[in-house]
């Protein structure tokens, strides 16, 4: 997608290096960094430079190409994969990267490793790509009817960045948004700003403002009032682990605005990527819940009048804070899930029958 007119994705490689768009500097700075060492790729996932599930993911699978560049040998790769898979717990698609590497790596001998990681982090790569277009080509046909039904502008609400800047490219919950706009129909975004981090002001505005878009961000605590109100047509979320019997795990606040849409009868609709499933869990109990530093909380950050990134405490000092990163929106509050290979009921039946 576009910044400033010029078509990027969030990741690539060139030269040994891995490119990537530096997210804790946006909106207010655009920066390219490099990633030279699989040291460089654990660094940029945990201090969230990358950051949403299919951008971790691909991220893990470039660390691993990085690993062997560096040190082309069979003990540095597995405890590089080790620790790329600790670096961010919740999001499986990290974990599910590096596992298909490992896969694909088993027995290969030192002379064709580096060529053989290298496709297959590609292929990584282009298949997300692939699935966030297929999921927006899925989605839009919901969008599509709401539209035709309403004729005027369809009201879309979203939490956290599930954007093209969490993936490689269309991103998840935005891909059928940028579908119906690209196809000229009516859209507006009520973007959740997402405390702690901002993902939802700092990110979904900025790429939907980049593409177009038009927006608005809300607070977090805003979009139950402006369901009440009848302001929003359907909600499309994005997910970090996605359970066989259809539970969603997502950023903090995703299971709130489920019941909200419940209550006032909206469709609450999560959008995803095959490669967030996680098939061996039954029970979200047994899902590791990011806990983040509480700086977060305690902190924000911003530009002042002179350009500058700067962080202020806005708590007390004495107060005790916890940040928990995501929660869990059971499958009963769920009225779809949008995948690549179409849409279905958030169930182990619904998703085994798309995904055999
Ligand atoms: O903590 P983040 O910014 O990595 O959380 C991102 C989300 O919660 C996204 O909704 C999720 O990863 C899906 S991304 C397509």
């Amino acid at each position: 997608m576009r910044i400033e007119n010029k078509v990027y994705r969030t990741i690539w490689f060139e030269n040994n290096i891995v490119k990537i768009i530096d997210q804790t500097k946006l909106p207010h700075k655009f920066i390219i960094k490099d990633l030279k060492t699989v040291k460089d790729a654990i660094n940029s996932i945990k201090t969230m430079e990358v950051r949403g599930a299919p951008l971790i993911g691909a991220t893990a699978a470039y660390g691993l190409v990085l690993s062997i560049i560096e040190k082309n040998d069979l003990l540095f790769l597995k405890s590089s994969s080790e620790d790329l898979i600790a670096s961010r717990p919740t999001a499986i698609n990290l974990k599910w990267a590096v596992d298909r590497m490992m896969t694909k790596l088993s027995g290969v001998n030192e002379k064709d490793i580096l060529e053989l990681a290298l496709d297959e982090a590609k292929a990584i790569v282009e298949e997300d790509v692939n699935f966030c277009k297929n999921i927006g080509l899925n989605g839009l046909k919901i969008i599509e009817e709401i539209y035709n039904k309403k004729k005027d502008t369809v009201n879309i609400l979203t939490h956290c960045n599930a954007g093209w800047l969490a993936t490689i490219d269309w991103g998840t919950a935005t891909s059928p948004i940028y579908h119906a706009h690209q196809k000229g129909i009516k859209v507006h975004v009520w973007v959740d700003e997402t405390r702690p981090r901002n993902q939802g002001a700092n990110l979904t505005s900025y790429e939907l403002n980049e593409e177009g878009i038009p927006n608005t961000v809300i607070t977090d605590n805003a979009g139950g009032l402006l369901m009440q109100r009848g302001e929003v047509d359907m909600c499309i979320v994005g997910t970090d682990r996605t359970l066989s019997n259809g539970d969603v795990c997502n950023k903090i606040g995703t299971y709130l605005k489920a019941l909200s849409a419940k209550d006032n009868n909206i469709p609450f609709y999560v959008a995803l990527p095959s490669s967030t499933i996680d098939w061996r869990i039954q029970d979200h109990k047994q899902i590791p819940i990011e806990e983040r530093n509480s700086e977060e909380l305690t902190h924000v950050e911003g530009i002042d009048e002179n350009n500058e990134i700067k962080k202020v405490r806005i708590y007390p000092k004495k107060s005790k804070s916890l940040n928990l990163a995501f929660d869990v929106t059971p499958a009963k509050l769920i009225s779809g899930l949008i995948t690549e290979k179409g849409i279905c009921e958030a169930s182990e039946k619904g998703l085994k029958g798309l995904f055999k």
